[in-house]
């Protein structure tokens, strides 16, 4: 079976891609699978490259804007090359993290209360003093921290919102949880073992903690058995609110023993130091064996999904 593995693109985490779709080469079971590596380095490569290589299935291995947000997903739908991970809507829905906190809210499951600003008109810093410092701001329909700020004082508040309006047309702005940081894998509808983050040299995820090697720790947690309840059902409802497919991450804020949801990540990083192969590391499945998995679900889901199509 050819695999075209889908990497690069546009967004601001094209260099994660590149780490991701190279270690998915890396782990591919050639046995099953002969790998095709295809570099996104503009929009129209991706209808070009994936027709000239003839592939059987698009691993997709991009992330952010142009790759985990529905529109490739959109377009391999058109060419009628099953893909990899959620469908269209899916993807760009948690690719908004607003408007996917709207509907884990109306579900009862709990996400941070903060602002949404759609320009520098919205800026006012007597609403934010309300919501408390300190605050995060961060970009709407970003990835791997970037732009994201904590802001502790009034005095920090501007720049770090012209930071994020530079990267998004909308931003958020939530209180600080100041709790355990968890991340919740999910394949095929099942919950892996729950990872606790620790960064080492800051308060709170950015982008160096996640990709430098020693940046923070990620174990696997032992929560109490209720806590552990509530933080399993608001991944699994996430994702099914979400109308998740094949994988997906949920990042959350145990805070005060509640689990807030800050988002769901459709395509989440598969690098090296990538917390979904940790977390399948830990429940006993190699990398090679989660792809497998991965493959596997995808086809029969672009599967079930186009023969109900034909019956229109
Ligand atoms: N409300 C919040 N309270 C505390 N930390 C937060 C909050 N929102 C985001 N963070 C921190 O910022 C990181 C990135 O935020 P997230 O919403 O997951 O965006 P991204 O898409 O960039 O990963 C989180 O992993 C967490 O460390
Ligand atoms: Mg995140």
């Amino acid at each position: 079976m050819k695999i075209g593995v889908i990497m690069g693109g546009i967004s601001s985490e094209r260099e994660i891609s590149l780490q991701t779709g190279c270690e998915m080469i890396r782990h591919l079971d050639r046995g099953r699978y002969e790998p095709v590596p295809i570099v996104i380095d503009q929009r129209a490569d991706l209808i070009t490259q994936v027709r000239q290589a003839g592939i059987d299935l698009a691993l997709l291995a991009l992330h952010g804007q142009y790759g985990e947000d529905g529109t490739v997903q959109g377009a391999l739908e058109t060419l009628g090359i099953p893909y990899t991970g959620s469908g269209v809507l899916a993807s760009s829905l948690c690719m908004n993290k607003q408007l996917s906190k709207m509907i884990l809210k109306a579900a009862g499951v709990h996400t941070p209360e903060g602002l949404c600003w759609q320009g520098m008109n919205d800026y006012n810093p007597k609403v934010v003093q309300q919501l408390g410092y300190p605050v995060i701001v961060k970009p709407n329909t970003g990835g791997s921290s970037i732009g994201i700020q904590l802001v502790h004082h009034e005095k920090e508040l501007l720049p770090a919102v012209q930071g994020a309006f530079s990267l998004d047309r909308a931003i958020l702005i939530e209180p600080y949880l100041n709790g355990v940081e968890l991340t919740c894998s999910i394949v095929d509808g099942e919950l892996l073992p729950i990872m606790g983050i620790q960064s080492s040299h800051s308060e709170w995820f950015d982008y160096r903690s996640k990709y430098e090697a020693g940046g923070a720790e990620e174990i696997v947690i032992q929560l109490p058995s209720d806590a552990e309840e509530r933080v399993r059902e608001a991944a699994l409802a996430s994702y099914r609110l979400l109308q998740c497919k094949v994988y997906a991450r949920v990042d959350m804020m145990l805070y005060q023993d509640i689990p807030y949801v800050l988002e769901v990540n459709t395509l989440p990083g598969m690098t090296v130091n990538s917390l979904l192969p940790k977390s399948a590391a830990a429940a006993g499945m190699t990398f090679t064996q989660l792809l497998d998995r991965i493959i596997d679900c995808s086809l029969h889901e672009r599967k079930q999904e186009w023969r109900l199509e034909q019956h229109v």
